[in-house]
C-alpha cells in the first residue's frame, strides 16, 4: 500500500477501504507521509466526498491516532461541541451553568481558526488562566469542582491537529466528512458518554444553510452513536454575531454579565437549547421547558457565577477581573461608529468644482435588514483578535461592541457600534468597513 495509490483512488472517486484510511492516518501522524501528499488526499476528499463507512473508518483512525481518555472514575459526563461561529462564547456561560446543576463538565475546547472564535483564546485572555494542564490533573480536577476547561491536550487526535492545519492552510475546511470526523474524534478520544452538537448555519458559519448543518448534523449524530456515545444535535443560526460583544476579552467581559443575568436574547437561546439537552442526557430531567427554568434558577441564585469564578481560581486564573471585569485590560481606542453615507459632492457654487471639503456626509436612519457574522469575524481578525497564521499572537483586548443587529430601528446619528483598537489608523478603517456591513432598510 503506498499513499500515491490512495490518493489516486480518491481522485478517481473510489471509496476507499479502512486499510487505507487507517494507512493513511497513523503514517501522516508519525511524519512518514509529507504534507504536499496529505493535502492532495484532503483536497480529493474535499471535492469527491466520502460515503458514510468512510467517514465512520476515517473519524475512529483519527480519534485512535493518540490517547483515549478514560473518564469512567468521573461517571457520565456530557460534552458540547459547537461547529464554529462569531462572538460564540456559549461555553463560558453554558459550563458553569451545567456544573452548578451537579452534572459533571469535562471539556477540552479549540482556538480560533480563521474568522471564528475559540473558547480557549478568550480563556487564556483571563491573567493567570491555565489551559494547557495533564490528562491527569484535568481529570482531577473535575473530580474536586465538577468542571475543568482546557485546550486539546498534546496527545489527544493528533491526525487532526495536523489535519485541520493543513485544511486551513489549503482551503479545505467546508467539508461535511472533514468536520464531522475532526469533531467527532476529539469528542470520542476526550472520552464523553453523551454528547450535544451545536450545529451553526448562516453566514458566519461553515455550513452556510440550514439543509447542510442538518446533513452534517445527521452525520455526527450516526458517528457519536456507532461509536456508543449518546449524542444529539442542536441546530442553530449564525447569520449574525452571537450577542453584543466579539473579541476575546469582550466576550469573557459579555459572558460574565449573562451569568449575573443580563443574558442578550439570542445567546440565551442558544444556552438554554444545549443545556436543556445537556441535563436530559445527563439523566436531569427529560423535560426541556423544566430544564431551561432550572438553568435561569442557577443564574438568578448566582450559583452559575459562583461556579465560573471556582473554574478560574482552580486553572489558576485571577478571579479578581471576574469579581471586577473593569480590570480588564482595555484596547486604546475606543472609536464609536454613527452610520451616514458620503452625499454626492456639493459642487463650490463660484468654480463649479467638486472638491474634498465639499464632501458632506449624511446620517443615516432605518432598520438593520442584513449584518453578516463572516465580515465581522475578519473584522476582528484584522483589528488582532484571530489570527492569520495558526502560530500568530493575537490581541485579546481588541473586538467590536454593537449596540444595533438586525431587526434593530436606528435614529440619525446612533452609535451602533464600538471598535476596540489598539492601533489607530486600523480603528479608523476597521470603522468605515463596519459601516459598510451594516444593510439598512
Ligand atoms: N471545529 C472542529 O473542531 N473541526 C472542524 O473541522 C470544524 C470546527
Amino acid at each position: 500500500m503506498n499513499i500515491q495509490e490512495i490518493i489516486a483512488k480518491k481522485r478517481d472517486k473510489q471509496e476507499l477501504s479502512k486499510d487505507e484510511i487507517n494507512f493513511f492516518i497513523t503514517q501522516y501522524t508519525n511524519n512518514n507521509i509529507a504534507d504536499y501528499q496529505a493535502s492532495a488526499l484532503i483536497m480529493a476528499i474535499y471535492l469527491n466526498g466520502m460515503s458514510k463507512e468512510e467517514t465512520v473508518n476515517l473519524t475512529t483512525a483519527m480519534a485512535n491516532s493518540g490517547d483515549i481518555l478514560d473518564l469512567s472514575e468521573i461517571g457520565p459526563v456530557v460534552d458540547k461541541h459547537s461547529t464554529g461561529g462569531v462572538g460564540d462564547k456559549v461555553t463560558l456561560i453554558l459550563a458553569p451553568i451545567i456544573a452548578s446543576l451537579g452534572v459533571p463538565v469535562a471539556k477540552m475546547s479549540g482556538r480560533g481558526l480563521g474568522y471564528t472564535g475559540g473558547t480557549i483564546d478568550k480563556l487564556e485572555s483571563i491573567p493567570g488562566y491555565k489551559i494547557n494542564i495533564s490528562e491527569e490533573e484535568f481529570i482531577q480536577n473535575v473530580k474536586k469542582i465538577g468542571i475543568s476547561l482546557i485546550g486539546q491536550t498534546k496527545n489527544l487526535a493528533p491526525a487532526d491537529k495536523k489535519i485541520y492545519a493543513l485544511r486551513d492552510a489549503t482551503s479545505t475546511t467546508e467539508s461535511i466528512p472533514l468536520i464531522a470526523s475532526s469533531i467527532m474524534s476529539k469528542k470520542i478520544a476526550a472520552g464523553a458518554n453523551k454528547i450535544v452538537l451545536d450545529v451553526t448555519y448562516g453566514s458566519g458559519a461553515f455550513m452556510k444553510t440550514k439543509e447542510k448543518a442538518k446533513e452534517l448534523a445527521d452525520e455526527m449524530i450516526e458517528i457519536g452513536n456507532l461509536a456508543g456515545r449518546e449524542t444529539v444535535a442542536v441546530i442553530t443560526p449564525m447569520e449574525e454575531p452571537l450577542g453584543r460583544n466579539v473579541g476575546n476579552i469582550l466576550e469573557v467581559i459579555e459572558a460574565v454579565e449573562a451569568l449575573k443575568g443580563n443574558i442578550a436574547e439570542d445567546v440565551k437561546n442558544v444556552v438554554l437549547e444545549l443545556g436543556s439537552n445537556m441535563l436530559k442526557l445527563a439523566g436531569k430531567g427529560d423535560n426541556l421547558e423544566e430544564n431551561k427554568c432550572k438553568m435561569m434558577e442557577n443564574i438568578a441564585n448566582g450559583k452559575a457565577l459562583e461556579k465560573f469564578k471556582e473554574l478560574v481560581a482552580n486553572q489558576g486564573g485571577d478571579v479578581s477581573y471576574i469579581e471586577n471585569t473593569n480590570k480588564f485590560e482595555r484596547a486604546k481606542y475606543i472609536l464609536p461608529v454613527i452610520l451616514s453615507k458620503v452625499a454626492n459632492n456639493v459642487k463650490n457654487q463660484e468654480t463649479g468644482i467638486k472638491t474634498n471639503e465639499n464632501i458632506t456626509e449624511d446620517l443615516i436612519d432605518g432598520t438593520v435588514k442584513e449584518f453578516k457574522a463572516e465580515e465581522v469575524g475578519k473584522l476582528s481578525v484584522f483589528l488582532g483578535g484571530g489570527r492569520i497564521k495558526k502560530e500568530d499572537k493575537i490581541d485579546s483586548s481588541v473586538g467590536i461592541v454593537l449596540n444595533k443587529k438586525i431587526g434593530d430601528k436606528i435614529e440619525k446619528g446612533d452609535i451602533v457600534a464600538y471598535i476596540h483598537s489598539n492601533d489607530e489608523e486600523k480603528g479608523k478603517e476597521a470603522v468605515q468597513r463596519l459601516k459598510e456591513i451594516y444593510v439598512i432598510e
